[in-house]
């Protein structure tokens, strides 16, 4: 595997300040509500809309891997509830489930069919730790998109030495829409408020990960708007194989 200098950089300080922030926000504030958000509990009609556009969402990641999954290593970075590591184990993948939330690692445990658990490591921490081990695929839904561009730079520069074939990720992308849905977002009300993300500009995103991964190319897009959910899935391929 071939590993670029520039593929090994330190999380700046910035990302390590989000990290903590975002580690009490899921561990505590909104632990709750993501139980019930990935669930099929009554929720109201916003949380409703961002149930439905996310169910889009992981369908989409899930259909651009293999349905067998036999034999592949895949790390759900940023697992939350683990919805989506059960759908990678339900298909036959070794899973690797890592969340900063324990309280929600704790969940994804709960909720794992218990035929599935040989197949599934759960790990609180950071997704960045090396520790995990190298994958065939890293999927981050809805996790990488709290932090500014040039953090997910360096994650992905991170998780990608570590990374055999592709990286699924999810990114709110920078629209005029979303910029005024944003702009009124004290409109709504405070329990369906979501912790801050950061949408960035499609293109500058892609322009940011080729300058950085020089043996990846974005190989395909695909937006989802859903009410108040709007995301866009990538799919990095690697190409130095
Ligand atoms: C919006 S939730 C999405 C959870 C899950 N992927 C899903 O789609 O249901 C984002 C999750 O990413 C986790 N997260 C954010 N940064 C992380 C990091 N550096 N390492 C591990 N988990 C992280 C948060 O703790 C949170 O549970």
């Amino acid at each position: 595997m071939t590993v670029s200098p520039a593929s090994t950089p330190t999380p700046p300080a910035t990302y390590l300040e989000r990290r903590a922030w975002l580690e009490e926000y899921f561990d505590r504030t909104a632990a709750d509500a993501w139980a019930a958000l990935t669930s099929d509990a009554e929720v109201s009609g916003v949380r409703a809309r961002v149930r439905a556009g996310r169910e889009r969402m992981r369908a989409t990641l899930a259909d651009w891997l293999p349905t067998d999954l036999a034999g592949a290593r895949v790390l759900d970075a940023g697992c939350g509830p683990g919805q989506l590591t059960t759908d990678l184990a339900a298909r036959g993948a070794t899973v690797v489930a890592v969340d900063l939330s324990r309280t929600l690692v704790e969940l994804a445990r709960e909720r794992l069919p218990v035929a599935l658990r040989p197949q599934v490591t759960f790990v609180a921490g950071d997704m960045l730790s090396a520790a995990l081990g190298d994958f065939d695929y890293v999927v981050a839904m809805d996790s990488l998109i709290h932090y500014r561009l040039a953090e997910t730079v360096v994650a992905l520069g991170r998780l990608a030495p570590r990374t055999r074939t592709a990286m699924l990720v999810t990114r709110i992308p920078r629209t005029p829409v979303l910029g005024t849905l944003l702009g009124v977002g004290r409109l709504f009300p405070r329990r369906d408020r979501s912790p801050s993300v950061e949408p960035v500009r499609p293109a500058a995103w892609n322009a940011a990960v080729a300058r950085a991964l020089p043996f990846w190319q974005v190989n395909r897009e695909h937006r989802i708007s859903a009410g108040f959910y709007t995301s866009e899935a990538v799919e990095l391929l690697r190409c130095d194989a």
